[in-house]
């Protein structure tokens, strides 16, 4: 059965433009990305030379024309652009505020607790403030939202007791929102075994519990969408000893949420409501008139079979056979993608 869909939203990608694009650029990202049927995504600021000023945003939207589907960006900081979250704010290409609360790629880490009370009172209320924020951090994190009044959205959710704090705040009336990634709701830490240094990212995988915790927030709208955390790094990179943090899920995202709708654990409802409806509520994202896709729903293909869109070259997925082939993907009534090809 064909079936025609919104073009998908991601609102955590790693598209690696400037500084790394050995791994990936805004036009091999947006390849990945129609392959995976999405139309609209948020690119992360943890560059190379990060997104923490306004001149480095200029430099990311004006490269980014290249890429084949819309993107949008989060603003970074290292605690003393603090007069540039303002002027950030009010760009129409902004969509939120990333802070790093734990070590992971990039040089972007913010431990100190009077800087991030600074940050938190310097951007404007409106747009979410994202957090890196495992464990600990995400305690701290939601308190401070609380004491400044911010809309908090949690990136890639991991644990079994996150997911816990993050219903009871939202029971208290914070205004916070989640995310989950396809591969923390698939894989555990056995697959580390398995794929070695292309399972590896942070925050890690987690134990059965917890990605039983994750299906279930997931279905009942604790955790609100769906984000791939895209971050692709080369397979040299991948293999090295310690490996490269991050793996890719553009191209895989649809299927493995659309094998646990197969498998029972969430309605087809809430899988749209993850990938389209609430992205596109929590971060503001504008209309794409005239935009679907559509996907071969009893279809099925094996992960890297054909090799892949994104430069990576990888998945943490690969070999596994997942169901749902995106077939056509129209954004503004162009045609990005027919018969499974993508037109360029
Ligand atoms: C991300 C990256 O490579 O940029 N890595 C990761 O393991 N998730 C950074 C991040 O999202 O923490
Ligand atoms: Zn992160
Ligand atoms: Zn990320």
């Amino acid at each position: 059965m064909q079936k025609q869909l919104p073009g998908l939203i991601d609102v955590h990608v790693h598209l690696r433009e400037p500084g790394a694009t050995h791994k990936e650029d805004f036009y091999t990202g947006s390849r990945a990305a129609v392959k995976g049927g999405v139309t609209f995504m948020l690119d992360m600021p943890n560059n190379a030379t990060p997104t923490i000023s306004i001149e480095r945003l200029d430099e990311k939207v004006a490269l980014s024309k290249k890429a084949l589907i819309d993107i949008g960006f989060h603003f970074g900081t290292n605690g003393k652009n603090l007069e540039e979250l303002p002027k950030a704010a009010a760009r129409s290409e902004v969509y939120g505020l990333k802070i790093y609360c734990n070590h992971t790629t990039g040089e972007m880490l913010i431990e100190d607790q009077n800087a991030l009370d600074a940050i938190f009172q310097a951007w404007p209320v409106g747009k979410p403030i994202l957090v890196h924020a495992e464990g600990e951090q995400l305690k701290q994190s939601i308190a401070r939202a609380m004491k400044f009044g911010q809309r908090l959205h949690v990136c890639h959710i991991t644990q079994a007791t996150e997911v816990e704090d993050v219903r009871q705040a939202k029971a208290g009336g914070l205004s916070i929102t989640a995310g989950v990634c396809p591969h923390h709701l698939a894989l555990t830490g056995e697959a580390r075994e398995r794929m070695k240094g292309y399972a590896v990212m942070k925050p890690p995988l987690g134990t059965d519990a917890d990605q039983a915790a994750l299906w279930a927030g997931l279905a009942d709208g604790t955790i609100d969408v769906v984000e791939t955390d895209h971050a692709p790094h080369s397979r040299e990179e991948k293999e090295k000893d310690p490996p490269a943090f991050g793996v890719t899920g553009l191209e895989t995202s649809f299927s493995i949420i659309y094998k646990g709708v197969q498998e029972g654990k969430l309605t087809e409802e809430r899988m749209l409501e993850a990938m389209y409806t609430l992205p596109k509520k929590i971060f503001n994202i504008p209309e794409q008139p005239d935009t679907y896709i559509e996907v071969d729903m009893d279809a099925s293909w094996t992960v890297g079979e054909h090799g892949y869109e994104t430069k990576a070259n990888s998945s943490p997925f690969e070999g596994l056979v997942l169901p749902g082939v995106v077939t056509k993907v129209v954004l503004r009534g162009k045609e990005l993608m027919n018969n499974g090809t993508i037109i360029s």
